[in-house]
């Protein structure tokens, strides 16, 4: 494997489509990626107040994410923007000041809804973050997942031919972007 792509999932839910979604990405990914999901959902909410004696949950997340070389969003939209759980991830990674563990890791997002507008306001707002915290985010080819509740079987298997095809070069073009864009060792 060329890379290690952390895998962020942006709902909590068990039969999550996003989480569905992750795990045919996972299943799809050729041998220059390895894609591993990472939790996020124990993470206590950030307060600046705990950087003394950071959480344990905190120390771990960060010493985690380190060791990956890219990063993968697969996330939902609540009310036209990113879901509290991933954003909490996202501020709890990026400090104390100074110490970002997001800093010049390459990125790419996946939005994922089951309504008709594919999670872009969730997508985009995501992209003002990613933005500051220097992770250059792949542009093209964009993903917005709509109607993500015909796309896969009652195992949560993906089962829609062209989602599995665009999802094929989606990853081929994020590979391109790792080689391109990741840091040299
Ligand atoms: C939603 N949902 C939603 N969907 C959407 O396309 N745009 C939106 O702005 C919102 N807003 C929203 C807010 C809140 C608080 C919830 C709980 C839900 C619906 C959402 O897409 C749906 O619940 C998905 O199933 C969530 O993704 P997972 O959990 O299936 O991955």
């Amino acid at each position: 494997t060329k890379f290690k792509i952390a895998v962020l999932v942006g709902s909590l839910r068990r039969e999550s489509w996003n989480r569905k979604m992750a795990n045919a990405l996972i299943k799809s990914a050729s041998d220059s990626l390895s894609l591993e999901i990472i939790n996020i959902g124990h993470l206590p909410f950030y307060n600046e107040d705990l950087e003394d004696t950071p959480p344990i949950e905190w120390i771990g997340f960060r010493k985690q994410l380190a060791s990956f070389d890219g990063v993968l969003f697969v996330t939902p939209e609540y009310n036209r923007s990113v879901p509290a759980v991933l954003k909490n991830a996202i501020d709890v990674g990026s400090r104390p000041y100074g110490k970002s563990c997001w800093s010049g890791k390459p990125g790419a997002i996946i939005s994922v809804s089951p309504g008709n507008i594919g999670a872009f306001g969730a997508n985009h707002h995501l992209r003002q973050s990613l933005v500051f915290l220097n992770v250059p985010a792949m542009a093209q080819p964009e993903a917005y997942i709509s109607a993500a509740a015909k796309l896969f079987d009652a195992n949560g298997a993906l089962i829609n031919e062209s989602t599995q095809e665009f999802l094929n070069n989606f990853l081929k073009a994020f590979t391109h972007w790792m080689d391109n864009n990741a840091e040299k060792k």
